[in-house]
């Protein structure tokens, strides 16, 4: 396999499974990662498409193919991902997805479809880390903040874990702050979601973790 370049187009590439069967990859734009792994690439405007060694379609999504076995959806907003899922083929094998906007809601949208969340990875990306997804046909188990924030990932080895909760840390206890009686419902998600996130640095990284101070509620 050539390489992928980036960090994060190398974490997609490492996740297509080893027989992908027919593969394609949605709004492939330069083609790397398509020319990295073998991938049919695709592309909604003409204009965006890249590289000439791989094979490309001018489409909307993967609505020209009668059958997909492995996707790769990636660098999209978690609700155009999901709209491409939903207008279909639904792949028969694998998905490889990464929305930077909201890991959160595409995860929740991939188990709402009967995809269960089957390996994680980070790639560093814009000072944050960009959250690489495989899923798989079947029922995801977690639900609420374990699904939310990456049930594999939580539970995983990758090295770049601990500097990603802590980033999620900042972020979150931020937003906790902004939305204190202001925003019930959001308040509240993003409070499960921090405590977590505290959690998990407490257990995984234990010699290394601060407690946050006390906020006195
Ligand atoms: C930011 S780029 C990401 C490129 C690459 N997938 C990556 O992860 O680096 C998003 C690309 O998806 C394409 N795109 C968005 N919606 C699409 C759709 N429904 N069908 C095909 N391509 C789409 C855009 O034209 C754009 O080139």
């Amino acid at each position: 396999m050539k390489r992928a370049g980036r960090p994060r187009r190398r974490a997609l590439a490492a996740l297509i499974p080893d027989e992908p069967g027919i593969l394609v990859d949605v709004g492939a734009d330069h083609g790397h990662v398509a020319s990295a792994v073998g991938a049919i690439a695709t592309e909604r405007m003409p204009g965006r498409i890249g590289r000439r060694d791989v094979p490309w379609v001018v489409a909307d999504g993967l609505a020209p193919f009668r059958f997909v076995d492995t996707a790769v959806i990636a660098g999209m907003g978690a609700h155009t991902i999901l709209g491409i899922l939903d207008r279909g083929p639904r792949p028969r094998r694998a998905l490889i997805v990464h929305a930077p906007d909201a890991p959160a809601t595409l995860r929740r949208g991939l188990a709402e479809r009967g995809w269960r969340i089957d390996h994680e990875m980070l790639a560093p990306e814009a000072r944050r880390y960009a959250e690489v997804i495989r899923a798989i046909p079947g029922r995801e188990p977690s639900t609420g903040a374990h699904l939310d924030l990456g049930p594999r990932l939580l539970v995983s080895d990758d090295p770049l874990l601990e500097a990603h909760l802590r980033v999620l840390c900042a972020h979150l206890s931020g937003l906790e702050a902004a939305t204190r009686d202001r925003d019930v419902a959001k308040h509240a998600t993003t409070r499960e979601r921090l405590e977590l996130v505290e959690a998990t640095l407490r257990a995984r990284f234990p010699e290394a973790h601060e407690e946050r101070p006390h906020d006195g509620e």
